[in-house]
């Protein structure tokens, strides 16, 4: 199995420290495939090293990044464009299938199965499931497909200025050709899916194998007190806090088999930032205590807009509003008031 591997990608050494845990979770389940990890020159020499420990490659790569925040804008993700590095993964020529996992997710059980799958294969997007989720996904490193999909970038572009955008447009046919090349949803869960159709979750969620913390909050910028078993965040992160057991499954494996070795090699492990506030969350998962949290993580949506004669006049003269009214965070919220 040396010619299988696991890839993955740190642009820096927080984006690391999801890696290490990643490694981990994958070792923990005894992989029989290859471990490697992409990294940019912004990661530290200390954080490489600790990266050798579990790996079995660490790779150079220069970044590459797609600039085009204004559609980074639309995913509130500026620093997303990075994302274009995760085509390098295409470069590992020798080896002769990978699957590519984001830094920010976590194996549960062993996943190895899917080596017997054909490239382009993924789960769907939580938001819009036609396009496939690029946080896990099996490939077959090729040079020549990497020299299209550089070219593929230069001259077309991403449309959400990642590489999700990107990968879409390339394996446009991925929605309706071959259903064997969608994976089941629970090889890429994403903390979305729970608030957005929390009986699904509550019906499949204990069959998740890879869980995916994607969004903006990642588990590294919540603190973890081992001692109470106690994640302390912004209360405002609804997303990873409605299923707190999966966020402490990360903190449990960053805890025994990560942070020692970080503590070795130097790397200090940042204090939290203030103005954060602890949750009492408990480690073991409760039904009950899943609902009671989701529901009073609500927000208050915005107030309801009154559309005047004028508003939608120009609305529908293609003049709407989009850096007030009518931006696209507040269609968004007034989407999401309506959904909840
Ligand atoms: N990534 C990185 N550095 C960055 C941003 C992203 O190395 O500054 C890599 C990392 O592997 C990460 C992946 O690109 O998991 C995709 O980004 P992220 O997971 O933050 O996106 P999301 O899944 O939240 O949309
Ligand atoms: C998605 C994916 C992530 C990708 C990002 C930008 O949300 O989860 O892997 O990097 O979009 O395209
Ligand atoms: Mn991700």
């Amino acid at each position: 199995m040396s010619d299988q591997a696991f890839v993955t990608l740190a642009t820096n050494d927080l984006y690391g420290k999801g890696a290490l845990v990643l490694g981990t979770s994958l070792r923990n389940h005894k992989t029989t495939r290859q471990l490697v990890v992409l990294v940019s020159p912004q990661v530290s020499n200390n954080m490489r090293a600790v990266l050798g420990k579990i790996f079995d490659e660490v790779v150079l790569v220069n970044v590459l990044d797609s600039k085009d925040s204004a559609h980074l804008a639309m995913i509130k993700r500026p620093e997303l464009g990075v994302t274009f590095t995760k085509l390098h993964c295409w470069a590992l020529a020798r080896y002769s299938k990978c699957i590519f996992m984001d830094a920010d997710t976590l194996v549960l059980c062993n996943i190895d199965e899917l080596f017997e799958r054909e490239e382009l294969s993924a789960a769907p997007d939580p938001g819009w499931p036609d396009c496939f989720n690029t946080g896990v996904f099996v490939y077959r490193p090729s040079i020549e497909t990497y020299n299209e999909l550089l070219q593929f970038s230069t001259e077309k572009g991403s449309f959400d200025g990642g590489d999700q955008g990107l990968l879409n447009s390339f394996f446009s046919n991925w929605a309706t050709a071959d259903i064997n090349k969608h994976l089941p949803f629970i090889y890429n869960l994403s903390s979305v899916a729970i608030y957005s159709y929390l009986p699904a979750f509550k019906q499949y969620g204990a069959d998740a194998k890879v869980v995916h913390f994607l969004g903006n909050t990642k588990p590294w910028n919540f603190s973890y007190n081992p001692k109470t078993r106690c994640v302390i965040g912004d209360s405002h992160d609804y997303s990873s806090l409605t299923h707190p057991e999966f966020l402490n499954m990360w903190w449990d494996t960053f805890t025994t088999s990560v942070s020692p070795l970080l503590t070795e090699h130097g790397i200090s492990k940042e204090p939290r930032s203030s103005g954060t506030q602890e949750l009492i969350l408990s480690s073991n998962f409760q039904e009950e205590k899943l609902s009671e949290a989701v529901s009073q993580l609500s927000f208050t949506p915005p107030p309801p807009v009154v559309s005047s004669e004028e508003r939608r006049k120009k609305w529908e003269q293609g003049q709407a509003d989009y850096m007030g009214e009518d931006s696209f965070q507040n269609i968004q919220k007034k989407l999401d008031a309506y959904l909840n």
